[in-house]
């Protein structure tokens, strides 16, 4: 069982899913990272480092995370595994939160995998790779276009998964990578107690989504919080961190947290110094002024992605 020793991250906050007992403290962490890497394949097979992931998980849960996002198809497999490994038995209040909807290709492609048997496939591989006899939480990810969310009705995939949740395999049900119309027609299904969609300071097309999520209590978790593979890059960005004696990738996250009560962040990262930073930015105060500089990121048209990998 790993010691818990609370550095601040309850200064952001916590958050009740809707309709649930679950609450979880808004700094969070995503687990994406900690896969490896294969050539191009991405968020492929082992990390170089197994025991430094599983350092990182540790400190993640000493520290009072008690969110942490994953999915079965990061590695594949690998990830889930790592978070066993490290984690398990499992603190009583860890929410671990996955996603089904994709399988991976040998080439390291995301494939769609929405039929019935794919989907319950995925919620038992996850069962059996996080040593679990329930899911807490599980995303519905839909891909009719991988990258970004795009129109096509969800009510099939949805409702297998709406099943599962009867069965008692899955606890709560969430959306990921959709649009408002694709929300509205899985409200009508089951209820979705939170939201997963590509957002950050510079990539905002769902400024309204997020404050109508709110409006209903429903958690909105952005991913790629930092830019994902191309982490986030402004000159307004490094001269307001250099102003509050912080690196850029905390204000960003405190940025996040600062933007609305429902959002929870998971930034990723396989690096335990990364962790260590990020985790501060809980308790970032960002003044009225400092907000509205970073605001205008996302007009200044300064921001230019440049690929790490
Ligand atoms: N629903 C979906 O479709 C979906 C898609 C993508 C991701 N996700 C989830 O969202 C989580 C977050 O996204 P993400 O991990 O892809 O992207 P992210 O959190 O935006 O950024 C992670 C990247 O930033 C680097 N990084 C982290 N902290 C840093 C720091 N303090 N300074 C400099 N670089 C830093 C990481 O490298 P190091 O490892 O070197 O720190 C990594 O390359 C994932 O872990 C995953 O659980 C969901």
């Amino acid at each position: 069982m790993v010691q818990k020793v609370n550095q601040g991250i309850t200064s952001a906050g916590s958050f009740t899913f809707p309709g649930s007992s679950l609450t979880v403290n808004r700094m969070g962490y995503g687990a994406m990272q900690l896969a490896g890497r294969d050539g191009n394949k991405l968020v492929w097979g082992p990390p170089r480092d197994v025991d430094g992931a599983i350092a990182v998980l540790r400190e993640v849960i000493a520290s009072g995370v008690n969110h942490i996002d994953t999915s079965d198809f990061y590695g594949p497999h690998v990830t889930n595994q790592i978070i066993k490994k490290a984690l398990f038995p499992y603190p009583d209040d860890l929410v671990i939160v996955t996603k089904v909807g994709a399988r991976r290709g040998e080439d390291g492609s995301w494939i769609p995998a929405f039929s019935r048997e794919e989907l319950t496939g995925s919620v038992h591989d996850n069962l059996r790779n996080l040593g679990l006899d329930a899911l807490d939480f599980v995303n519905l990810r839909s891909a009719f276009d991988i990258h970004k969310p795009a129109e096509g009705s969800i009510e099939a995939p949805l409702t297998v998964l709406a099943e599962l949740q009867q069965k008692g395999l899955i606890r709560h049900i969430g959306l990921s990578n959709v649009t408002a119309a694709q929300i509205a027609e899985g409200r009508r299904i089951v209820p979705i107690v939170g939201v997963q969609n590509q957002y950050n300071l510079a990539h905002r097309a769902d400024d309204a989504l997020v404050a109508d999520l709110a409006r209903d209590g429903i958690a909105y978790v952005p991913f790629f919080p930092l830019g994902g593979f191309n982490p986030l890059q402004s000159e307004t960005l490094s001269e307001v961190a250099s102003r509050l004696d912080a690196t850029p990738m905390q204000v960003a996250l405190a940025w996040l947290l600062h933007r609305s009560p429902n959002i929870l962040v998971i930034p990723g990262t396989s690096s335990l110094s990364h962790l260590r930073e990020n985790l501060k930015a809980a308790s970032l105060e960002l003044s009225a002024d400092v907000l509205a500089d970073l605001d205008a990121i996302r007009l200044e048209g300064a921001w230019a992605p440049t690929p790490r990998h």
